[in-house]
């Protein structure tokens, strides 16, 4: 990781970009929503189709159980789709899609809202209802979003699983979710290599029995097993009458849905145990996710936008699925790496398909970096207007790579900081910020975020704290989902009245905020979220293993990269290969993503008197960092 502090200065936007973006006044913006954040966020959502208004704006008579728009009736599919029918939008094309091999599909809003409609209906006829939950697995292929879509449109509750994920992180999120319907396909190409997703999805369900049915979309067509009565082709599906009303239209009443209806949860990992699911509703979440794709990426009805994430995270979610739609956005998306066949594959697809603005991650263009400039500089990239980054902080060297290779110093870089959590972003930068590099700038029009000190007392300037904010905002969490107290506990219970991030941040003189990295025990691995939890409770599924403890250390491409400890069962004598069988087995239960970059067997861990391990004291050691207070150390 490149830590030099280099690249100071300040990087004013062109007077054109001012002149030309949906919003230059950002801080009129920021006045009007301090003076009155209802007002502020009730103009936004009335950009929207409800079917009832909203009696309330936000309710805070419960906190942290805040309620928006209380009373109003919706559905965001409505809105992603059904207006745009409606409207001369129709033929427009909502999503262009390019597979690895380079095949071609776009589907015009018609076109989607129809395979959406089709699909809806078969969940319907299988018995989907309103609120029951539907766990999606899948590869980037545009059945994954016309899924979810699907799902919303009735009311279900989708909960997607990243396609990179594993048996046991799938059977846990299944099951946790109480899924009866799983969505997924024979398998997804990435790399030139096909992964397995069908037969995972087996085998996770072979540890839980609530599931009745399995839906396959056929991608790369190798032979799978299919189970009877339980598991469907989802193009026979889409054949079949189901697909359509009873007069033979492929049109599909979308449910009306309260504000605060859940539209999905998302698992993500927290601090301790198992993944937590983040509750998402179709009210606010919608206001939140469109109000700030159209300010932050400056959003017209002619542009063409990619962002790289998967659907799979929040960042596909907000900013691939819902909010382009919102928004009547034309949208590409990409199956595969971004070095395949070669390590211009990305560059090449901006040229070919005219995007103007590209979305992506630091440990992406870190990756990228390292192939040289000959790739991006044999293309045309002229059509970039704006570039994003999302998922960790920027190191100097690969913002000034990014902002003067790939936008040739002409594109301003939206270093947006949010989480799956916030749903949608919170401290970013707007076309018209001036920007500092590594800086995610300030918090949007109506976030309130600050710097604290343990008691929760504002630091000064230029100090290290945690990273709080301290208003309500649409698109929040409502809650985890089936655990309450742990929203609670794990959120608002630190710092009273304020919601905690996670995030340890500095803020200068000029209130922007600098991200420093996480203070819990989340690693951030390619821009991806894990948990330390998970992982060591994948090592201790193995035989030989009684204790483990996982740590990120910083590592130049990925960011932070998962280093293990582990303690054998007693008896258990360390062989060769031990290490890597351990490697492999949590690729096996969690994912290629979780996989240990390094393990080592120890006859001892760092430990509190209470018996917590001590992950501060092992990252210390490995680093040969000093090893800080040590009172509690038992060792
Ligand atoms: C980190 C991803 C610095 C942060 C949308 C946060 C960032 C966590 C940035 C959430 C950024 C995200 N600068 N750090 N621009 N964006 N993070 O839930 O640590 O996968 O708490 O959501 O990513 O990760 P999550």
């Amino acid at each position: 990781m490149v830590t030099d502090q280099g690249l100071r200065g300040i990087f004013p936007p062109s007077p054109e970009t001012v002149e030309s973006a949906i919003v230059n006044n950002r801080d009129v913006l920021a006045r009007m929503a301090d003076q009155d954040l209802q007002r502020f966020w009730e103009d936004q959502a009335k950009e929207f189709v409800w079917f009832e208004p909203w009696t309330k704006v936000l309710d805070e008579s419960n906190p942290p159980f805040y309620k928006w728009f209380v009373g109003g009736v919706t559905n965001i599919v409505y809105n992603c789709l059904d207006r745009h029918v409606q409207s001369w939008r129709r033929n427009k094309l909502a999503l262009i899609w390019e597979s690895e091999s380079g095949e071609q599909r776009t589907f015009s809003y018609h076109a989607l809202s129809r395979e959406v409609c089709m699909f809806a209906n078969v969940l319907r006829s299988m018995g989907v209802r309103k609120g029951d939950r539907v766990t999606i697995y899948m590869g980037r292929i545009p059945e994954l979003p016309i899924a979810m879509l699907a799902c919303a449109k009735i009311g279900a509750v989708h909960s997607v699983v990243y396609g990179g994920f594993s048996v046991e992180a799938l059977h846990g999120r299944i099951e946790d979710s109480r899924s009866n319907v799983v969505i997924t396909c024979d398998g997804s190409f990435m790399n030139g290599k096909i992964v397995e997703l069908k037969a995972i999805v087996d085998e996770a369900l072979k540890r839980c029995a609530t599931v009745e049915h399995v839906i396959v979309v056929k991608r790369t067509g190798q032979p799978v097993v299919m189970e009877n009565g339980r598991d469907y082709w989802y193009t026979e599906l889409m054949n079949l009458p189901i697909a359509r009303t009873a007069s033979g239209a492929s049109r599909c009443e979308t449910e009306e849905m309260d504000a605060e209806d859940p539209l999905f949860m998302l698992y993500t990992s927290g601090t301790t145990g198992k993944p937590k699911a983040i509750l998402h509703t179709h009210g606010g979440y919608m206001v939140g996710v469109a109000t700030t794709l159209k300010w932050v990426f400056d959003i017209k009805e002619e542009d063409r936008y990619w962002c790289t994430a998967d659907p799979g995270w929040i960042t596909g979610h907000s900013y691939i699925v819902y909010g382009p739609l919102l928004l009547g956005t034309t949208s590409f998306m990409y199956e595969g790496a971004p070095t395949y066949p070669y390590p211009n594959r990305w560059w090449s697809l901006i040229e070919k398909y005219g995007i103007n603005i590209f979305y992506t991650a630091p440990t992406a263009i870190r990756g990228l970096m390292r192939f040289g400039e000959a790739w991006p500089n044999r293309h045309d990239l002229s059509s970039l207007r704006l570039l994003g980054s999302v998922g960790e902080p920027i190191n100097p060297e690969a913002w000034r790579w990014y902002y003067e290779v790939i936008g040739k110093s002409r594109c301003p870089i939206m270093d947006t900081w949010w989480q799956t959590e916030t749903g949608m972003f919170m401290i970013t930068p707007m076309p018209e910020t001036p920007l500092k590099p590594g800086s995610a700038s300030k918090p949007f029009p109506g976030i309130e975020a600050q710097v604290v000190d343990e008691n929760g007392k504002a630091v000064a300037a230029g100090e290290e704290g945690y990273l709080v904010l301290k208003r309500p905002w649409p698109a929040m969490l409502r809650t985890i989902y089936n655990d309450p107290d742990r929203y609670v506990n794990q959120y608002w219970a630190r710092f009273p009245g304020m919601y905690f991030t996670g995030d340890s941040a500095r803020r200068d003189e000029d209130g922007y905020f600098w991200i420093i990295g996480r203070v819990d025990d989340v690693i951030k691995v390619s821009g991806y979220r894990l948990g330390t939890a998970e992982i060591e409770s994948a090592l201790v599924s193995h035989p030989t293993v009684a204790e483990a403890a996982a740590i990120g250390l910083p590592h130049d491409i990925k960011g932070n990269a998962i280093y293990a400890y582990v303690i054998l069962r007693s008896g258990v004598e360390p062989y060769e290969g031990l290490p890597d069988e351990l490697r492999a087995h949590v690729g096996h239960e969690m994912g290629p993503i979780a996989r240990p970059e390094k393990i080592t067997i120890v006859n001892q861990l760092p430990k509190t008197r209470s018996g917590k391990i001590m992950r501060r004291v092992l990252k210390a050691r490995a680093q040969d960092l000093p090893e800080g207070d040590l009172t509690t150390l038992e060792e």
